[in-house]
């Protein structure tokens, strides 16, 4: 396990997806009812954009910096910007949210939070950063192994977060049988999995095998930063989410022509369409 997040953090591709995670816990929160949210793969949980890590790279400059220096934005990023707002109280852009502190910031008391996470490193890091707040639960397992472990959960309503480093070659495949396990245990789950967008071979077996999973309604959302043209990059990346709530497919439509202008690199660009239609 080689891959550590914090070289990563805030950029395009984080950008996108907290984004739009930000959107699914806005919609959800809509209907009193609790959910749950698992996150199978969580990191340590919030980055400081001046550590050691972040600032080797760099790649935050081309993401989160980028819309922190916008002066407009739609209204369907304010739950998203707060939450990084709330951990920048003087306005200089320092620590960013992970999908865990998102989700605790964007969550209500009656939700509850299982964060999983198997680098032990980091896994200390995710206890420390999520200590104090009962609802959550932070596991140090195997992330693969979550669907089977954690579902059915008290909560009718369940989000799952899939977002693997992809630092091997079956990760593809083990992303779609974790969202069949997943819905072979409660089938109306959302499963949200993140993927990157670099060799387009690989990508098109992907869909066929998402189009030929057990999921309900499977809906693929993707972010172009350059064209998909050279393998050896991230030119963008892609969420495929099944089972989305209602309108966010609209929502998605709005902003993400808003966000492949605001992060295309050498050529920003977009789609948003369904893998799998209602079935
Ligand atoms: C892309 S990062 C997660 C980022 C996080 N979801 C976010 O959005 O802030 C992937 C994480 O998975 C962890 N990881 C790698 N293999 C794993 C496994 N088999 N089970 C659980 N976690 C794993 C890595 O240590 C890394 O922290």
């Amino acid at each position: 396990m080689n891959y550590r997040h914090a070289f990563h953090a805030g950029n395009h591709a984080d950008v996108f997806k907290h984004l739009v995670l930000s959107r699914i816990f806005a919609l959800l929160s809509r209907k009193e009812a609790p959910f749950a949210y698992l996150d199978s793969h969580a990191g340590v949980g919030l980055y400081d954009l001046a550590g050691d890590q972040a600032s080797r790279t760099g790649e935050w400059l081309q993401g989160i910096a980028r819309l922190w220096q916008a002066e407009q934005m739609p209204a369907a990023a304010n739950d998203y910007l707060n939450a990084i707002r709330a951990l920048n109280p003087d306005g200089q852009l320092r620590y960013y949210p992970g999908s865990p502190e998102l989700a605790r910031q964007l969550s209500r008391p009656q939700d509850r939070l299982h964060l999983n996470e198997k680098h032990p490193e980091d896994g200390r890091l995710l206890k420390d950063n999520m200590a104090g707040d009962r609802r959550v639960a932070v596991h140090l397992g195997e992330g693969w192994l979550v669907p089977r472990a954690l579902l059915p959960t008290p909560e009718k309503r369940v989000v799952l977060l899939i977002d693997p480093p992809f630092e091997q070659a079956d990760e593809l495949a083990r992303c779609v049988q974790a969202l069949n396990e997943a819905h072979a245990r409660v089938r109306q789950t959302m499963v949200v999995i993140w993927y990157p967008i670099k060799d387009e071979r690989q990508l098109k077996r992907f869909y066929q095998d998402l189009a030929r999973s057990n999921a309900p309604k499977l809906l693929r959302a993707e972010l172009l930063v350059h064209p998909a043209d050279d393998a050896s990059r991230l030119n963008g990346s892609g969420l495929v989410i099944s089972n989305p709530p209602w309108g966010l497919e609209d929502e998605l439509r709005e902003l993400l022509p808003w966000l492949a202008k605001s992060l295309g690199q050498s050529q920003g660009g977009w789609r948003v369409d369904w893998l799998v239609e209602e079935r």
